[in-house]
């Protein structure tokens, strides 16, 4: 008899702990953090242009339109100025252009070449009275596909999950873990964009890659009026970004799932043993 009382005591505390652990908790957390849509890595709300052309004619228009401010190392073209004036001259140190064929989004990157700010959604920190260091190109359509050609054309596919880091981040954020410097002193880009960009180690932890990721790739969605322009990768490099703040940020995070798995394993032999060791017992009682 005793045993049926038993089993529904523990169904009992099966439903109760079901509820606490898909209803309770997730239903918490939806109210803590409330549901964004998914990072949009077709930045659906920009035109769509030209991503392909002559990428000869490409090269030319580069060197016409780019390298006045940007380095293309890569191809040959150094930097006009030490990062230290790059960042006095501009605001903040420009990046190098070599890789940006395979780290942006190509219609990502056709849009900022025709108008950054836009692209960039910064237009709630520059206007003519306070106007963005990269100039609009001024081209026809076809030949900003002709730009963006060329630059898929020399881009390195290979990049490891610390240089897309370093190439689309470090001109504004430090990452101290790994003894990496901001490119621009914190407090010119505070005077650039109206506030520091902090220090990424440990980013991972107190955002949780999630958030992260629709930070990155929208910061006005997850924050309004948030200073950091958007940045336009593609999935695949904004997987690397994350990849590599969590080796930095939350490198013990293997460890710990192993441990939790440990820890069920040991509390279900546990319960096991204490329900055998109870038989046990009242067998003898009886
Ligand atoms: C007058 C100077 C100037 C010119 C000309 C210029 N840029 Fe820029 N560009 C900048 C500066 C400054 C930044 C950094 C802006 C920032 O991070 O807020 C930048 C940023 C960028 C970025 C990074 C955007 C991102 O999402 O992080 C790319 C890519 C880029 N430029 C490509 C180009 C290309 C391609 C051309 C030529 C068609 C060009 N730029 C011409 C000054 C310039
Ligand atoms: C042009 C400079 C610039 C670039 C490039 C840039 N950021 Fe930022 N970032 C900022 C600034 C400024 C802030 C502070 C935002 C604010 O307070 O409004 C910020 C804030 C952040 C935050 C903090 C968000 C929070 O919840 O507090 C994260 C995370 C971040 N950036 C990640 C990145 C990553 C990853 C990259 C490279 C893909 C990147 N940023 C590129 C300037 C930049």
């Amino acid at each position: 008899m005793s045993a049926f009382r038993e089993l529904k005591i523990l169904a009992l505390v099966v439903v109760l702990v079901g509820i606490l652990y898909w209803g309770v908790e997730p239903l918490a957390h939806s109210i803590f953090y409330p549901k964004t849509a998914p990072a949009d890595f077709t930045f659906s709300d920009l035109e769509k242009l030209p991503t392909d052309g002559n990428v000869e004619k490409g090269k030319e228009l580069a060197g016409l339109y780019c390298i006045a401010c940007h380095s293309i190392e890569k191809d040959g073209f150094p930097a006009m100025l030490s990062n230290a004036d790059a960042a006095m001259a501009y605001g903040v140190v420009p990046p190098d252009l070599s890789n940006i064929g395979i780290l942006y989004e190509s219609n990502f990157l056709a849009n900022l070449i025709k108008d950054p700010v836009k692209a960039l959604k910064l237009s709630h920190k520059f206007d003519d009275n306070k106007p963005f260091p990269m100039t609009p190109t001024y081209v026809s359509d076809a030949e900003i596909g002709d730009i963006v050609a060329y630059f898929k054309s020399i881009a390195n596919p290979n990049l490891t999950d610390k240089e897309v880091f370093t190439e689309a981040c470090v001109r504004c954020h430090s990452m101290k873990y790994d003894k990496v410097v901001a490119l621009t002193p914190d407090d010119t880009i505070e005077a650039y964009l109206g506030a520091k960009a902090p220090d990424l180690s440990m980013m991972i932890r107190s955002r949780g890659a999630d958030k992260l990721n629709k930070f990155i790739n929208d910061p006005q969605k997850i924050l309004e009026g948030a200073s950091m322009p958007r940045v336009g990768l593609t999935q695949e490099s904004q997987d690397k970004i994350i990849n590599y703040m969590e080796k930095i940020g939350d490198s013990k995070k293997g460890e710990r799932e192993f441990v939790g798995k440990i820890l069920i394993g040991f509390m279900i032999i546990m319960a096991i043993l204490a329900y055998l060791w109870k038989r046990k017992i009242w067998h003898d009682l009886h």
